[in-house]
């Protein structure tokens, strides 16, 4: 796949996505228990944690009378191993890159200093190893996750398989007593032989999107819940460019963090829209009623006027079976403080915009394609920016900053401002085709800061920029 001739990959391109089989064609197992995510060993000490990740292409058993599917993934796991430490702790991660190609190990919302956040100036070359090292701030818990971030090559080593979670606890957490679960939402397109296609022309305009998304690499699994019981769930959005609207319709949801961690109170929700890179924790309560799907839906949306919608109808992520009856645990009125970022030092405008009339310069963030060589802006430590992100687009494009998490000020709706009716930590935010943004940051490090689109194949095609921030 990665050694095949530009006109070739055209010519095969316009063949895989008129041929892309059916989900129900390959015969991959549904309706099995929610896949356990599995743990990366901690070798460190107390207040440490000592990891080892290797990426390395690997071929699993997937579709029964098919050949074994080859992914690329970390330490052999579909998804890569969950990370979980604690806040203080100190970090210390070895990376072995047995791939073909260059990779990175980039920390998604991490607040880790610039040189130790993988990004594309610091590859680790095929057949290299390097180790990266940071520490877990206070008030960083939050569930976070980890995925390659070479120049050109993230899309491709993310869709092969490479992400897993990170998630920070903290000894401090008011929701400690209620059972979790965490899903990993990611997206497989397989051909016609059980392999991992590749990306399609369609792909690299509209993001690639496959016949399975997938929960913990599972189609459709089903997750036991009581009913009256509450329990915590995790949820990241690891496809490449599903903007999912996720809904969960018969028990009730409370919206209790958002990328950054916990948000002040919970909220009740009926639905919740997680973009790609983004993640959310829900309460969710088990009320089963009769004649309500007792599922984790996908409804449909649309992403962009001009765009048609990601599906017609609702798709089964996961259903939810009765597991007998339970005590509703309580769920705390007040989960943290968030403290408002005030006035900015300095505002500024990212305009986010496509040019379909230029294969070579596609995405654009005000008006450039990414330079590795080139900082499109100079911030400082410690100061509040604000940023309007405008969508002059005919698609949503999620936004991403490294280095830090914003707070959402506001946004508008058909053009017409909506200040945001709470305070949430965030590193992804969904920019709605057409509209405006507008957030508060502060970089807490000096360096160098990416900042993109999360659709992984408009950032490989140059839709990022970067922030030098200054010590
Ligand atoms: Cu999740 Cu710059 O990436
Ligand atoms: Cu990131
Ligand atoms: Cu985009």
């Amino acid at each position: 796949m990665a050694g095949m001739p530009a006109m070739d990959h055209a010519a095969m391109d316009h063949g895989a996505s008129a041929s892309m089989p059916a989900a129900d064609s390959l015969g991959l197992p549904r309706g099995l228990p929610l896949p356990a995510l599995s743990r990366l060993q901690n070798h460190g000490r107390a207040g440490q944690f000592v990891g080892r990740l290797q990426a390395a292409p690997v071929s699993l058993p997937l579709l029964p009378g098919k050949p074994a599917t080859t992914f690329w993934a970390y330490n052999g796991q579909i998804p890569g191993p969950a990370i979980v430490a604690w806040e203080g702790d100190e970090v210390n991660i070895a990376f072995a890159n047995t791939l073909q190609q260059p990779s990175t190990i980039h920390w998604h919302g991490m607040p880790v200093p610039a040189e130790q956040d993988g990004n594309p100036h610091a590859p680790v070359l095929p057949g290299q190893q390097r180790t990266y090292r940071f520490e877990l701030a206070a008030g960083s818990a939050a569930s976070y996750w980890y995925h390659p971030h070479p120049h050109g090559h993230t899309a491709q080593q993310a869709y092969m398989g490479l992400a897993g979670v990170f998630v920070v606890k903290s000894h401090d957490d008011p929701l400690a007593h209620l059972p979790e679960q965490w899903l990993v939402l990611s997206d497989l397109k397989l051909d016609a032989h059980g392999q991992i296609a590749d990306n399609s022309a369609a792909d690299r305009h509209d993001g690639r999107e496959g016949q399975f998304l997938l929960v913990n690499g599972g189609w459709q699994p089903v997750i036991a819940l009581a009913e009256g019981e509450r329990q915590r769930w995790r949820i990241w959005n690891a496809s490449s460019a599903r903007i999912l609207k996720l809904a969960l319709p018969a028990h009730e949801v409370d919206l209790v963090g958002t990328d950054g961690g916990l948000i002040a109170t919970p909220r009740r929700i009926d639905s919740l829209l997680l973009s790609p890179g983004e993640r959310a924790e829900i309460v969710i309560t088990g009320r089963f009623t009769p004649g309500q799907p007792s599922a984790l839906l996908a409804l449909p949306y649309h992403r962009g006027k001009a765009m048609s919608p990601e599906q017609d109808d609702s798709l089964t992520l996961a259903t939810i079976r009765q597991a007998g009856n339970k005590a509703t645990a309580t769920l705390p009125d007040k989960l943290r403080d968030i403290t408002p970022l005030g006035a900015p030092a300095l505002k500024r405008v990212v305009n986010f915009s496509e040019n379909m009339a230029d294969p070579a310069a596609m995405f654009l963030i005000n008006g450039k394609k990414f330079d590795m060589n080139r900082v499109d802006f100079s911030g400082k430590v410690g100061q509040i920016e604000e940023w309007d992100i405008v969508s002059q687009a005919h698609m949503d494009h999620p936004f991403h900053l490294h280095g830090t998490q914003f707070q959402v000020q506001a946004r508008t709706e058909d053009g017409v401002w909506q200040t945001e009716p709470f305070l949430a930590w965030r590193d992804v935010v969904n920019i709605p085709a057409g509209e405006t943004v507008r957030l508060r940051f502060v970089q807490g490090m000096p360096g160098l800061r990416m900042f993109h689109c999360h659709i992984l194949e408009h950032e490989d095609a140059g839709m990022m920029a970067m922030l030098d921030v200054g010590s």
